[in-house]
C-alpha cells in the first residue's frame, strides 16, 4: 500500500470509526482500521488493513502511524484521565511519520459546569502539541444515544443538536480525503436541529419518562438540566442533507435497537 494514499482509522470497531472507515472504502480509498477486537473489525478482513491492538500500547500505535498520512482520531474514554499527557503522548507516536492531516471526533457541548467539556479540553492540547493540520469535528448528540434508554434524566424539553453518524462519517470521510483544511481548524456538525427526549420518544412512539438522577449520573445531567452548559452556536441554516440516512426517520426506522429501548 502507498504511504501518501493511506487513511488510518482509530476506534473502526465503533460507531463513528466503522462507519468512516466504511465510506472511505465505498470511495476507493486506501484505509487501516484500528480496533482491539479482531471480530468487530470483520467487515474490514480483506478489504481495509487491520490493525488488532490497544490504543495505549506505544509500540502498536506507532506502528500504525508509521503507514498513514492521514488519521482519523477518536480518543478511547480511559485516555481522558490526563488530557495533557495523552496530546503529548500522540504527538510523540506521530513524530516520525508521514501523517500531515488528522480529523479529530470533538463535542458540539463546548462547556458545561463552568469547565469545558472533556472532548473541548483535549482539542486544546492536541492544538498546543501537535504540529499536523488539525480539523475537530465538534459533533451534537448521535442519534444512537438513543439506544442506550428513550427514559433518561434530561428535562423532557431541553433541546440539544442531534446528528446522524452517517453524516459525520461522510464529513469526516470528505476531509480526510480532501485535505483542504491547515493549521488548526473547527467544523460544527449539529445535525438538522435540535431535539428535546419528549420529542424523540413520540417520534419512537414511546411516551417519555424523565428518570430521577442517580449518584453515578448526578453530574452529568443536572448541569444540562439547570442551564449551565454552552453548544457550539448553530450559523446559519443547515441545508436539509440530500441524503436520507441523515435523517431521525432513517435512524428510527433501521438503527433503532427496539429491543434495547
Ligand atoms: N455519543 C455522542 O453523542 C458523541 C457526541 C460527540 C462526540 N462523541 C465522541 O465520538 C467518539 C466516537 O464515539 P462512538 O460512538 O463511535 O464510540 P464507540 O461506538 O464506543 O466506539 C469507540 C471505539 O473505540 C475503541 N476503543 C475503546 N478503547 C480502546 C482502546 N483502549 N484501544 C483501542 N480502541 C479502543 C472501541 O474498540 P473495541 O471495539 O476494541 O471496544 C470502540 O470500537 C468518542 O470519542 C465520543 O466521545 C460522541
Amino acid at each position: 500500500m502507498k504511504k501518501e494514499n493511506y487513511i488510518l482509522v482509530l476506534g473502526a470497531g465503533g460507531n463513528i470509526g466503522g462507519k468512516v472507515a466504511q465510506e472511505l472504502l465505498s470511495r476507493g480509498a486506501k484505509v487501516g482500521v484500528v480496533g482491539r477486537n479482531r471480530s468487530r473489525l470483520g467487515q474490514f478482513e480483506g478489504k481495509a488493513e487491520v490493525w488488532e491492538g490497544d490504543f495505549n500500547d506505544d509500540a502498536f500505535l506507532h506502528q500504525a502511524f508509521l503507514k498513514a498520512n492521514r488519521l482519523l482520531l477518536t480518543v478511547p474514554d480511559d485516555a481522558f484521565t490526563d488530557v495533557a499527557a495523552t496530546a503529548q503522548r500522540l504527538a510523540r507516536l506521530l513524530q516520525g511519520t508521514a501523517v500531515t492531516h488528522i480529523v479529530n471526533i470533538s463535542n458540539s457541548i463546548i462547556q458545561k459546569a463552568g469547565k469545558p467539556t472533556r472532548l473541548v479540553a483535549l482539542e486544546e492540547e492536541l492544538n498546543r502539541y501537535l504540529p499536523q493540520h488539525l480539523l475537530h469535528l465538534r459533533c451534537g448528540n448521535f442519534f444512537e444515544n438513543l439506544n442506550w434508554g428513550l427514559h433518561t434524566p434530561y428535562a423532557p424539553n431541553l433541546k440539544l443538536p442531534y446528528v446522524s453518524s452517517y453524516e459525520v462519517a461522510f464529513e469526516a470521510a470528505n476531509h480526510l480525503q480532501q485535505r483542504d483544511f491547515t493549521g488548526k481548524e473547527v467544523k460544527a456538525l449539529l445535525g438538522e436541529r435540535d431535539y428535546g427526549m419528549a420529542e424523540l420518544a413520540a417520534a419512537a412512539g414511546v411516551t417519555y419518562q424523565q428518570l430521577p438522577y442517580t449518584p453515578e449520573n448526578i453530574h452529568f445531567y443536572r448541569p444540562f438540566n439547570e442551564g449551565d452548559f454552552e453548544v457550539e452556536p448553530r450559523i446559519g441554516k443547515r441545508e436539509p442533507g440530500t441524503d436520507e440516512r441523515f435523517t431521525l426517520t432513517y435512524f428510527l426506522q433501521h438503527d433503532l435497537q427496539r429491543g434495547k429501548v
